[in-house]
C-alpha cells in the first residue's frame, strides 16, 4: 500500500522525483536542460507551490503558469509527444510514489492543465490562435 499525498514534504518529494525523469527524458529533457536552461534552484520550490496551492489551496505561487510555455513555443516549437512524454512522466511518478484522492486529483489536474496548454499553443502554431487577449494569461 502506497501513502497519500498529504504534506508539503510529500509534494517536494513528488517534485523533485518528476523532475530528476524530466530532465533524464530523451523527449523533453532537451527543453529543461537546453531551451530554457532551467535554474532548479528556483523552478523545484516554485513547482513545490504550484502543487501545494493546487492539492491544498496553500502555498505561495502566485504566477501565470501559461506564459513561459508560449514564450519557450517560440524558440522551440512544442511537439505533441512533449506533451505525451511530460504526462507520462507525471502519471509514472504519483503512481510509483502515492495512491489515493490526493493522488488521483494531481493526475487530473496535470491532464487539464496540460490539454488546456496543448490546445492553446497548437491554435498558436497553426496560426489561428483567435484569443489574443488572453495570451498573457
Ligand atoms: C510539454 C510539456 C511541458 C514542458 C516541455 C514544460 C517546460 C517548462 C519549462 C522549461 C519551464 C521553466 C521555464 C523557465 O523557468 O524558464 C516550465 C515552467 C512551468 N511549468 Fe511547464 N512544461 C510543460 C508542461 C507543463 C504542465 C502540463 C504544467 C502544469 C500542470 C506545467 C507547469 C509549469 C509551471 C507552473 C511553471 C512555472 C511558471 C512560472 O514561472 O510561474 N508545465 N515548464
Amino acid at each position: 500500500m502506497l501513502p497519500e499525498i498529504t504534506s508539503r514534504a510529500d509534494v517536494e518529494n513528488l517534485v523533485n522525483t518528476f523532475y530528476d525523469k524530466v530532465r533524464d527524458d530523451p523527449t523533453i529533457g532537451i527543453i529543461f536542460n537546453e531551451i530554457a536552461n532551467v535554474n532548479w534552484d528556483t523552478h523545484l520550490p516554485k513547482m513545490y507551490d504550484f502543487w501545494e496551492g493546487i492539492l491544498f489551496g496553500s502555498g505561495n505561487y502566485r504566477g501565470r503558469p501559461m506564459p513561459p510555455h508560449f514564450k519557450l513555443n517560440e524558440s522551440h516549437p512544442f511537439r505533441p509527444e512533449y506533451f505525451d512524454a511530460w504526462l507520462a512522466l507525471f502519471y509514472q511518478t504519483v503512481d510509483e510514489l502515492f495512491e489515493g484522492e490526493k493522488a488521483a486529483e494531481a493526475k487530473m489536474r496535470a491532464m487539464n492543465i496540460a490539454a488546456v496548454m496543448e490546445h492553446r499553443i497548437g491554435q498558436i502554431n497553426a496560426g489561428t490562435n483567435t484569443s489574443l487577449l488572453h495570451r498573457n494569461e
